[in-house]
């Protein structure tokens, strides 16, 4: 083609100068038109200017309108923020990830300059936001580990203020074993009171698993991403319990508590309160409980101040409450206040199908926990624990199971072990039914079980267990006269020594 048909090529301005102010225009249009917004802050650092772009942020930071936005200082109003470092150096920052109310964005800051090269101001752009742009797996696991990061600090400074156990809940209704008709019910009442708001009494005997219900209803009530914190009254001498519950204000003491402490009641804000043992609540305390309660406010101590919580409570006690409002040791409109939705839990030995699961589950934990090999019990070693009485519940169990693996070398458990950890144990033993004979002999099975596992085993073994069996039971009806035993059975003495051994 002829080159008179070609339009002239553009040029470039001649000067520098003019060459830079074409190029920051350029730059600052496709800052403009790819950026997700931008905002402009004077000297003083509050916010002057934002593209509309940027306008959609304003609720997620906190604000309805554009007039309540421009004009404040822009750390009040973007949290996080770090124009104020710009102005201060007078130095971009070309990339970086900020993370505040509105999400987790890429942005850059510029500080702009005047004629003479001061720092009048500083424009910040977002680059890419969450929503919409191709970085969002990246921004989002940033984020996340951004929250985790503030959270693990804000808990780290509670604990260290306050020396309190802030935790999350460790359990949820999985952790609490059993399949017996009154945990399945237990748990299905404690599913429906963590989706309510009122208190939760949990009642039942030690080591029933109180306190790990107590988690798991946290775990799955709305408040799960808030504190649980717990308080065990029994263990808080009864002359800190008031500064325990409801802090202190800061120069009401002089010494250690100067600076003041933030109470158990405002630490579980946003969560809950375990209020453990409540039935050893003192008396004098008990009317400012009630008060917290019903009000919803607390007053540190040495303040006049009324603070509001916001706090769910869940109360447990092994202690007969009806008993001790009757006796006049617990308040009655208290005990009314926390008998909201009261759960029963129910004791080991009213559940003892639970044990076989029990069994494993502790073990498998317990094996666990202290690097020892997974333990098998056998049939008769089950049969034997699940016939205890287990007056201290599940801890109980759990103690026994733990010394039979620190005592077993082969990690094979059967009841002559179980009977020697249970009498050594101080537990006054309960043989199963099947199993009726002298403690000595408890090594086979039951015969009289009607259940398949107990007859898998050598019909030797489950002819030694009737002859033990018969031994005992002419024994005990002869008060213990092994002549009169042996004939009774028909066997010669010698016969009747050896079942005895
Ligand atoms: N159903 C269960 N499944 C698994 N472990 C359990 C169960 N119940 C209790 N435990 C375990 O038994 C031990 C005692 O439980 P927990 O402390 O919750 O009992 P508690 O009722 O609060 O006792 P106390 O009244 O003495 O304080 C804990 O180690 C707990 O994990
Ligand atoms: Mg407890």
């Amino acid at each position: 083609m002829p080159p008179s048909s070609i339009s002239p090529l553009p040029v470039l301005p001649k000067d520098a100068q003019s060459i830079l102010n074409l190029a920051a225009k350029s730059l600052f249009d496709v800052f403009a038109n790819a950026s997700e917004g931008m905002l402009l802050v004077d000297r003083s650092g509050s916010v002057v200017w934002i593209n509309d772009q940027y306008r959609r942020y304003l609720p997620a930071l906190g604000f309805a309108s554009e007039a309540d936005f421009v004009g404040q200082p822009v750390a009040s109003v973007v949290q996080n923020t770090q124009m104020q470092r710009v102005l201060e150096t007078g130095k971009p920052i070309l990339i970086d990830l900020l993370t505040n109310k509105a999400g987790t964005f890429v942005v850059s800051r510029f500080p702009l300059r005047d004629d003479a090269g001061l720092v009048i101001g500083a424009l910040g752009v977002v680059l890419f936001d969450q929503a919409h742009s191709n970085l969002q797996p990246f921004l989002a696991k940033f984020s996340l580990m951004q929250r985790e990061l503030d959270e693990a600090r804000t808990a780290l400074a509670v604990q260290r203020r306050t020396g309190a156990s802030l935790r999350q809940a460790r359990h949820s209704f999985a952790s609490f074993i059993g399949g017996s008709a009154a945990v399945v019910d237990l748990k299905r009442q404690a599913r429906r009171a963590a989706q309510s708001s009122s208190p939760v009494l949990l009642l039942g005997e030690t080591g029933t698993g109180k306190e790990l219900l107590a988690h798991a209803i946290h775990a799955s009530s709305p408040r799960a991403q808030g504190p649980l914190v717990s308080v065990n009254i029994a263990a808080v001498p009864e002359t800190l319990l008031e500064a325990e519950f409801f802090g202190v204000a800061p120069g009401a003491y002089t010494g250690a508590e100067r600076k003041g402490r933030v109470g158990k009641f405002k630490l579980a804000d946003g969560g809950t309160l375990f209020l453990d043992e409540i039935g050893d609540m003192p008396w004098g305390l008990q009317a400012k409980l009630l008060r917290a309660l019903q009000e919803g406010e607390i007053e540190p101590l040495g303040s006049n101040l009324l603070v509001p919580f916001d706090a769910r409570i869940i109360a447990a006690t092994s202690r007969d409450l009806v008993q001790l409002v009757q006796s006049g040791q617990f308040r009655e409109d208290l005990f009314y206040r926390l008998n909201v939705l009261p759960l029963r839990v129910p004791a080991l030995r009213d559940r003892s199908s639970d044990i076989p699961a029990l069994i494993e589950v502790l073990a498998e934990d317990l094996a666990m926990r202290g690097d020892l090999p997974q333990p098998e019990f056998s049939v008769q070693a089950v049969a034997l624990l699940s016939a205890q009485n287990w007056r201290g519940n599940v801890r109980e169990l759990r103690n026994v199971i733990e010394q039979l693996l620190l005592r077993s070398d082969t990690g094979l458990m059967d009841a002559p072990e179980v009977a020697l950890v249970l009498r050594e144990s101080g537990l006054s033993q309960v043989l199963p039914a099947q199993m009726q004979v002298p403690n000595s002999q408890l090594s086979v099975l039951p015969m009289a079980s009607k259940s398949a596992d107990a007859l898998m085993v050598p019909l030797s073994q489950q002819v030694e267990a009737l002859e033990r069996l018969a031994v005992a039971k002419a024994l005990e009806v002869t008060r213990g006269n092994k002549a009169a035993a042996a004939k009774m059975l028909g066997v010669s003495r010698a016969k009747l020594y050896l079942r005895l051994t």
